[in-house]
């Protein structure tokens, strides 16, 4: 990306640079509000500036909205990127959608699963493979819903959600530790993505809400063995975001949600990527186990 500084830049001239950039992305006519949405990521991409430059860094849940979001943030931060899903079509989607503009960025696209051992492993050596080392930072993204009121919850949908969630976290964050201890690493970051509901509850998410519960005792767990080796480990808490996880809820529950969300409105999986960079980066050197909500206000308190 074009670097411009802040200062220096007039918005009529960052906004031929936007409808530059729009154009080698796509053929199609770009509207007023495509432009507005991209002079701000745009901005916020140079307020960002490189704080991943020669990082590897692996994102599972990659193929998809806050995991595809993540990717993109740390492409731009200047990382070199691992997209690892299960659905390995969209993995390499994103792949496609990832910046290059920093030298020696080299992105790939893996296909996992997170709740098998075999698969995880797999994909750690296939990286340690290609790049000679392993990720010093990894984000654990992959996750699933399986909603149903808890008296009538099949218990083989409540495994499911916890095999995903819960032991896919465990699963990734043992081995990508494990090979940053071996290779003597001088630091790595590691971030999870818990809920919201994991703190407060959700009608109909017994699964997921004890999933992601788990998720944050298994953070704080971590950072409390891990930082003797150099390695810190984080939670995000998202509330309710727009990407094809919450598509699947009805207008109706969407509505009586936002009302009761103080800021009005649901987040963008960019608003999420946001703070999984500020934890991978050195900007939160000195902070480890802890859960940082971005959730616009909803269940402060
Ligand atoms: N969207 C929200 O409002 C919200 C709120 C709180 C937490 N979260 C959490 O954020 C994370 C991302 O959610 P999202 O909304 O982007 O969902 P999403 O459905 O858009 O993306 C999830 C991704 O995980 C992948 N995945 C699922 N099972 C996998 C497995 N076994 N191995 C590897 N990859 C697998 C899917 O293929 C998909 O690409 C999840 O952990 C979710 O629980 C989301």
């Amino acid at each position: 990306m074009t670097f411009i500084p802040c200062m220096l830049a007039s918005r009529s001239f960052l906004l031929h640079v936007c409808q530059q950039q729009l154009c080698q992305h796509s053929a199609q006519l770009i509207k007023e509000a495509d432009i507005s949405r991209y002079y701000t990521t745009l901005l916020t991409n140079m307020a960002a500036c490189s704080r991943l430059i020669s990082r590897l860094t692996v994102v599972t849940g990659g193929g998809s909205g806050i995991g595809r979001a993540v990717c993109q943030r740390f492409a731009t931060e200047g990382a070199s990127v691992v997209v690892a899903d299960r659905n390995e079509e969209s993995a390499n989607q994103t792949l496609e959608l990832l910046s290059r503009d920093h030298k020696g960025q080299e992105h790939m696209a893996l296909g996992v699963d997170v709740s098998s051992k075999d698969s995880v492993e797999k994909l750690v050596t296939n990286i340690q493979r290609r790049y000679f080392q392993p990720p010093s930072v990894c984000v654990n993204a992959a996750g699933i819903t399986k909603d149903e009121f808890l008296l009538k919850m099949e218990e083989d949908d409540f495994d499911k959600v916890i095999e995903i969630n819960l032991k896919g976290t465990f699963l990734v964050t043992q081995a990508v530790s494990k090979a940053l201890v071996s290779a003597g690493a001088a630091k790595g970051s590691i971030i999870t993505v818990g809920s919201i509901v994991g703190k407060v509850g959700n009608i109909g998410q017994v699964n997921y809400s004890s999933s992601k519960s788990g998720v944050e005792g298994l953070t704080r767990t971590a950072a409390k063995e891990l930082s003797k080796f150099g390695i810190r480990c984080n939670c995000v808490l998202p509330g309710f975001i727009a990407t094809p996880m919450t598509d699947k809820v009805p207008d109706k529950v969407i509505d009586k949600l936002t009302a009761i969300i103080p800021m009005g409105r649901m987040g963008e999986p960019a608003e999420v990527a946001d703070a999984c960079a500020f934890l991978a980066s050195d900007d939160s050197r000195y902070i480890t186990g802890i859960s940082i909500e971005v959730a616009g206000g909803l269940f402060i308190g």
